[in-house]
């Protein structure tokens, strides 16, 4: 909202006024939109460290006090009192669901888990091999062609069935890309069981045995679920928005969104992170590796730890690694020799200047690789995981994008360094 104070920037000695924006929580902005008109000068600000791109309702972060916030709720209340539809809920509509309430969505939910037979053989056209994320950055972007009518997002309805059709397909979608991988029958979704049991059952049950879901791990796999839902204005949801605001299917822009997720420095981290444990091997070989982290002639880096908001400790950390202590309790895991590793090499980072001067602290993927690996999940999935919730994050903000009256389609500008204009020579001439 508009503030009574303005911000004054000088430039070649002539001022200019800009209004200050403040918010609810978290920093004011000035607002620079007619800066370029006004001076002819752009701001320069690569990678968005001080740059906030759209105004928001849904998340809220405050890195400086670890905080993070789903519609005004503390993180912490909703993985101990909602289960993730419930936030999936929050998340669209702004309120928490009542019991009917809660009970319709979760109906309309199930009533679009199947995916079109036709899919069957788009995943067919894939190698057995191929990472479950190329898969899903696939075909989820081409339900955009099974579903042509969300082209039509103007109208709220059309909105809202393309919301309930991602959240409902993804995790038939993720699972899919798994059975594919493993070489196992494609596994219907069974509609008596809640989101992430039927989830649990699409990915581990089999044509010969039912899947008889622990009621445990699928209460820690729904946290991880609600933990991963949203995170304000990140990498893959700028990639959202940034692709929904020239009008693409939001199927399309998921898969953008998935894309961008896949990398390692994003979501691709808790893989990467087990795979660094497993490097590691042995706790005795952990000074070694913070050695290296803090060498600035060596590229390797401590993953999971570090973040470019939270910068005393990320929530989502603190209650993935309760999450992670119950599960192992559950399958009598508590020393799991990957677990035990992770817990010395959080200690000793913990401890060491480095990491304490740069505020380096484990973030939601320290704890979450652990945790899917005792659930049973491979590794090369987990990043399926955190699409797989991050989905509706994605879809909520893509829509508040297109609902908000300021909306544009996304333009940023550069500064070029390359060459001068200069003129064309004839081949022989160059
Ligand atoms: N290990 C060692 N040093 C690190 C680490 C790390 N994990 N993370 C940051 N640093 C150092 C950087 O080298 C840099 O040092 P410098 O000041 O001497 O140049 C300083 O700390 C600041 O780091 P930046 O990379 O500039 O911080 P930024 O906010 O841009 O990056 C990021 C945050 C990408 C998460 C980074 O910390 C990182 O790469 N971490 C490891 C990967 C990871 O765990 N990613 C998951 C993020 S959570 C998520 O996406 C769900």
């Amino acid at each position: 909202m508009k503030t009574n104070r303005t911000a004054t920037i000088t430039v070649d000695g002539k001022s200019f006024e800009f209004p200050i924006l403040a918010g609810t929580h978290g920093n004011d902005v000035i607002d620079i939109r007619t800066l370029g008109a006004k001076t002819g000068f752009l701001t320069y600000d690569a990678g968005f460290l001080s740059t906030a791109s759209c105004q928001s309702k849904i998340t809220y972060i405050d890195g400086d006090k670890g905080e993070l916030l789903y519609c005004g709720y503390p993180i912490e209340q909703l993985a101990e009192n909602c289960n993730f539809l419930e936030v999936a809920y929050l998340l669209r509509t702004g309120e928490l669901p009542n019991r009917e309430q809660k009970f319709k969505f979760e109906n309309t939910i199930k009533e679009h888990t199947m995916v079109h037979e036709q899919l069957v053989k788009f995943f067919q056209g894939f190698r057995r091999d191929a990472h479950p994320m190329a898969v899903m950055v696939g075909v989820v972007g081409a339900l955009s062609a099974f579903y042509p009518e969300a082209a039509h997002f103007s109208d709220p309805e059309h909105r809202a069935i393309s919301f309930d059709r991602l959240v409902a397909k993804l995790p038939t979608i993720v699972a899919m890309a798994y059975k594919y991988s493993a070489g196992q029958p494609f596994m219907y979704p069974r509609n008596d069981l809640d989101y992430t049991a039927n989830f649990m059952h699409m990915m581990f049950g089999t044509p010969c045995e039912s899947y008889k879901p622990n009621p445990v791990l699928v209460r820690a796999l729904d946290v991880i679920f609600t933990l991963h839902a949203d995170h304000e204005q990140n990498a893959s949801t700028s990639t959202v928005r940034l692709a929904g605001s020239s009008g693409a299917s939001p199927f399309a822009c998921v898969s953008a969104g998935i894309a961008c997720l896949w990398g390692p420095a994003h979501g691709g981290a808790n893989e990467a992170c087990l795979q660094m444990l497993e490097e590691i091997g042995d706790v005795s070989r952990v000074g070694e590796y913070i050695k290296r982290a803090k060498d600035k002639n060596d590229s390797f880096k401590l993953i999971g730890f570090g973040h470019r908001i939270y910068k005393n400790f990320d929530p989502r950390a603190t209650l993935m690694g309760k999450v992670c202590a119950d599960v192992l309790s559950e399958l009598g895991l508590e020393n799991d020799r990957l677990f035990k590793l992770a817990q010395a090499l959080e200690k000793i980072a913990l401890e060491d200047d480095y990491f304490i001067e740069k505020k380096l602290y484990p973030n939601v993927d320290f704890y979450s690789g652990i945790v899917q690996k005792a659930l049973g999940i491979p590794t090369s999935m987990f990043t399926c995981i955190f699409a797989l919730a991050r989905t509706v994050g994605w879809t909520t903000q893509w829509e508040e994008m297109l609902d908000d009256p300021e909306y544009k389609i996304g333009r940023p500008r550069q500064l070029y360094v390359g060459a001068a204009r200069r003129d064309v020579k004839p081949l022989d001439q160059r």
